[in-house]
């Protein structure tokens, strides 16, 4: 069955994943060499349809779709007061008649990329949505730690902080426990979903024993826009204290851990600046770099597979 969609990484399949990582790599190489493939996406449109805020996101979706030859245009959509059911079958309809063939999707609530891909006949793929999925971001981990590390089975990858807010978190939970790594989860009580067990995962709350041994230290921006008023965190300086990941804290890791973090950092709050900028450590450029690959592969895939291909 050629991919429609890619609106989660839940539920895809494992030979699925390792072809678009596959194919993801051939894009790294063609991107190193500074070659273009103008001709793949001649002709088609991919519209950025982003309701929330992004930067590498949005841009590297866009770097992708013109490498491959798309006409790209991008929609930022300030979220509005009008009812949001409505405004998303509105928004639906104008972007049907305009026949986009590939449509990327960043909506605050979880789900939204779902209903689209229901009502229009572009190829959709969920760029983050609510505290749902973020499957690109998901597959470019993934590739980055398959580079480094030469696989995803049997590595101990510690995904750490705000794991109730993050789409990041749980598409990659999906795709690494689907992939053979045994994935912990390490962050306070307040900020860890109910019941992640069920996911496949190994919960801690505390930090030097999440870290301990592991291949992959994974941080999260504390996501505070999606928190209201409830007070789950103590201040930025408490956090750092118990939660922040520092040359100390990474010493629990393996002496090969890599670290990770998706994206905006919040310096100082979950990230020490001395490891995030660490070259023999951190990957988190290297990131930024296979999100343009990741995303190549994606559309490469979805315009053979979707309505016009
Ligand atoms: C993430 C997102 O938007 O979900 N950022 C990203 O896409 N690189 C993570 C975040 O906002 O913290």
């Amino acid at each position: 069955m050629p991919l429609r969609h890619l609106l989660a990484i839940e539920g895809m399949h494992p030979h699925d994943i390792g072809q678009l990582l596959d194919l993801a790599e051939s894009y790294v190489l063609l991107n190193r060499s500074g070659k273009t493939q103008r001709d793949l996406l001649r002709g088609r449109t991919l519209i950025n349809l982003f309701f929330e805020d992004s930067t590498r996101t949005r841009t590297s979706f866009e770097l992708a779709g013109k490498r491959l030859g798309a006409d790209v245009i991008n929609m930022s959509v300030a979220t509005s007061s009008v009812n949001k059911g409505e405004t998303l079958l509105d928004t639906a309809a104008t972007l049907n008649a305009m026949h986009c063939d590939l449509l990327v999707v960043r909506h605050a609530q979880s789900g939204a990329p779902d209903l689209l891909a229901q009502k229009v006949e572009a190829a959709v793929i969920n760029a983050g949505d609510g505290t749902h999925e973020h499957p690109t971001q998901a597959l470019l981990d993934a590739l980055t730690i398959r580079r480094r590390k030469g696989r995803l089975a049997g590595l101990t990858v510690a995904i750490c902080g705000d794991i109730a807010h993050s789409r990041v978190a749980r598409s990659n939970i999906h795709l690494l426990t689907a992939m053979g790594s045994r994935v912990r989860v390490v962050g306070p009580p307040t900020l860890m979903p109910a019941e992640i067990e069920a996911f496949g995962v190994e919960r801690h709350h505390d930090m030097d024993a999440g870290l301990d041994g592991a291949d992959i230290v994974m941080m999260l921006r504390l996501q505070r826009e999606r928190m209201g008023d409830g007070g789950l965190v103590p201040s930025a300086r408490e956090f750092f204290r118990f939660w922040g990941l520092d040359a100390a804290r990474l010493a629990r890791a393996r002496p090969d851990a890599l670290v990770m973090h998706p994206g905006p950092m919040n310096r100082g709050v979950e990230i020490d600046s001395a490891v995030a900028d660490d070259p023999l450590r951190s990957v988190i450029r290297e990131q930024v770099e296979m999100g343009v690959a990741v995303r190549m592969a994606v559309l490469d895939t979805l315009s053979r597979g979707g309505a016009n291909g």
